[in-house]
């Protein structure tokens, strides 16, 4: 159960398959008495791959692309190994992290890990509000199956304000990677 003052934050969650190959998805993730919680619906190919090898590595990073490419397939990243992490070019800061217990449930289970080790590359730049609408619409982009498309596109018109007011090159990159997966959706034509 979450408490209402336990924040979430977004987060790209490097798991691993059998062979050892990265996949990368993000994630709202919480943070409970030193341990790191990820709760993925089902199916998801990160929680197999985590439940299976038992261990992660939590990427934050400022670049929104990462958000955008890695929900509709376009690989805008490099990933490099340091040790046992899997490390974003664009991360400010890494997490490795520890399977230690699963809260099981048919439509979305909890996982606590342990953080093994923790990493700063580089500084926080500061609240850029264009990165949160992306991240909001990557939000979205992500409910398209559930959610109706004119209160998506709603919600993407009250977004694109902070767009044209605050968005650098990265911002603008994704936020039109999402817009195009929203125009191209079946039900929006
Ligand atoms: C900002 C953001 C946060 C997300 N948080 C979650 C989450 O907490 N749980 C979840 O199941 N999916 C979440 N998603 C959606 C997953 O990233 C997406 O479904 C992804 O494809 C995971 O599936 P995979 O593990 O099969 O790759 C989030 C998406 C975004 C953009």
């Amino acid at each position: 159960m979450s408490s209402p003052r336990e924040p979430i934050f977004e987060l790209i969650v490097v798991s691993e398959d059998a062979q050892g190959n990265p996949h990368i998805a993000p994630f709202g993730i919480r943070r409970r008495n030193h341990q790191v919680l990820i709760a993925p619906y089902r199916p998801s190919t990160s929680l197999d791959n985590l439940l299976q090898q038992g261990r992660a590595t939590l990427n934050m990073t400022d670049d929104v692309r990462v958000f955008a490419g890695a929900l509709i397939g376009h690989e805008c990243w490099t990933l490099k190994r340091d040790n046992q992490a899997w490390v974003l070019d664009s991360a400010l800061s890494y997490q490795t992290l520890k399977l230690q217990q699963v809260e099981d449930d048919e439509l979305r289970p909890t996982l606590y890990f342990d953080v093994l080790e923790s990493k700063t590359l580089s500084a926080f730049a500061g609240y850029n509000r264009a990165q949160n609408a992306v991240i909001e619409l990557a939000v979205l982009v992500s409910r398209l199956h559930l959610l109706p498309i004119a209160q998506i596109k709603q919600e993407m018109q009250y977004l694109h304000n902070a767009i044209s007011k605050t968005a650098g090159e990265r911002e603008w990159q994704a936020w039109q990677w999402l817009a195009e997966k929203i125009a191209q959706y079946p039900e929006s034509r």
